[in-house]
């Protein structure tokens, strides 16, 4: 790496910065990556809503949970933070704070999905907003479930996009039945669904993330769930009362996923990740490498806080094979498409990716991003509507690359560079603080040249 972070500590904190890095000859980390996003995100709202305090141990400090802070503090939680852990002092029922300003939800969709559900029901006056990604991505998959359910929330864009207004309203339990498995709508209904009258159900046609779902468990609620053909259903009361908790954050494996595949297509590496939540509805990565033919080690297996915790350990140079990503496996493993098209280019034979139209509203439009920016890199990826093929076994030579603001998609180019001829330059390299704001001086620290 000739200059890791360009602009150096002298930059803005939002300046654009720019990375340059070459090839590594080998890879050496044993480490703890950053404690889980979306379980951070759910332990500071579930702590705003519940009486008592709520410990957040190993919580993920980043930008986007960051935005989640702000917004429980101006909602009237007490939240410090203190060696490395969060203590939330909860609202309890009905004891949310009209917030004085906006709220500001960032980058983060996560944030501005299950807040929309938590302020339904609040009874309060609120507007939401967020950075330029946050306000084209689509809002009306919550909106209009919350409306069905009486809700009052106007939005930009006949009611599609943020800004969005709530005003205060008395909800109704109501059966939803998402069209796309999705755990933010989910999480916003179920959290909506607790200040409602009656019972919520939610159906997902496959299962997506169920962390709000353990959480709320762990806060004292009663939540019943069931299989239904390829998918699930969860339903939840209205009026029950949430008990501030003790949530242990484990390893993000949507971060870890960086390192699994640096670690495997890197000749010589040696990796090994400890404390990584490996929740099977979030490790659809380690299926789909194993489909690949990589060999992941998955030790130490055990339960933490409700979450299913191991330690994963990589060789690299492995030979990989193409694949097919689709159906059941795409929700498990939507984050990490834009690194585990970084495998699919180094393996040979094609990998398909299918059923992810998703990507196209995530922080940027990810088919789209993956396909011109790997291309960009002598990769040969084409597009789908719903998602992408992968053309694997040509040579990467390093070029100049754009994150487009999108954090995974700076990481997951980072990667690709790892085993480019030449240099790569990611333009905009800063965001990869949104989820992982260690990761290039991690990568420097790690890599061999
Ligand atoms: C998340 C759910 C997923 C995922 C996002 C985090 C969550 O989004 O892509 O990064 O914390 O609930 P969708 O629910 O929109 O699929």
């Amino acid at each position: 790496m000739t200059a890791p972070l360009e602009g150096g500590s002298a930059a803005p904190p939002h300046a654009r910065v720019n990375v340059r890095l070459r090839a590594a000859r080998g890879l050496r980390m044993d480490t703890r990556v950053p404690g889980d996003k979306s379980i951070t995100h759910r332990g500071l709202l579930l702590g705003l809503l519940a009486e008592g305090t709520t410990r957040i141990r190993a919580p993920l400090l980043s930008d986007d949970t960051r935005s989640t802070l702000g917004v429980v503090r101006a909602l009237g939680a007490r939240a410090e933070e203190c060696d490395g852990e969060i203590l939330v002092e909860g609202t309890a029922p009905g004891g949310l704070r009209e917030p004085e300003d906006v709220l500001d939800a960032g980058n983060s969709g996560t944030t501005a999905r299950l807040v929309t559900g938590i302020l339904a029901a609040a009874g309060v006056y609120a507007v939401l907003t967020g950075d330029g990604s946050l306000r084209q991505r689509p809002m009306g998959r919550v909106i209009r479930p919350l409306a069905a359910m009486g809700a009052r929330l106007y939005a930009r864009a006949e009611d599609r996009l943020l800004p969005l207004t709530v005003l205060p309203a008395r909800l109704r339990g109501a059966e939803h039945a998402l069209e796309v498995a999705s755990a933010q709508v989910k999480s916003a209904l179920l959290l909506a669904g607790l200040g409602a009258e009656g019972v919520t159900a939610v159906f997902e046609p496959h299962p997506s993330r169920d962390h709000t779902e353990r959480m709320l468990r762990a806060f004292g609620a009663e939540l019943q769930t069931l299989p239904r053909g390829e998918g699930r259903r969860v339903t939840v009361a209205g009026g029950q009362r949430l008990r501030g908790a003790d949530v242990l954050v484990p390893g993000d494996i949507s971060s870890a996923a960086f390192w699994l595949v640096a670690g495997l297509i890197v000749p010589g590496a040696e990796v090994v990740l400890r404390d990584v939540g490996v929740n099977p509805t979030r490790t659809g990565i380690l299926d789909a490498l194993a489909a690949m033919g990589a060999r992941v080690e998955v030790e130490d297996a055990r339960e933490e806080a409700g979450e299913p915790v191991a330690t994963l350990r990589v060789q690299g140079g492995q030979p990989l094979t193409g694949t097919v990503i689709d159906g059941a496996l795409v929700p498990r493993l939507i984050d990490e498409i834009p690194v585990l098209a970084v495998a699919a280019l180094v393996a040979t034979g094609d990998t398909h990716v299918r059923g992810a139209a998703e990507l196209r509203v995530k922080e940027t439009d990810r088919i789209a991003a993956v396909a011109s920016e790997f291309g960009r890199l002598g990769a040969d990826v084409e597009e789908l509507p719903d998602g992408l093929v992968i053309h694997g076994g040509r040579p990467l030579r390093g070029a100049r690359v754009h994150s487009h603001g999108d954090h995974r998609l700076a990481m997951a180019l980072a990667v690709a560079a790892l085993v480019a001829s030449g240099e790569t330059e990611i333009v905009d390299a800063r965001c990869a603080s949104v989820s992982y704001p260690g990761f290039f001086p991690e990568l420097e620290a790690a890599v061999a040249r």
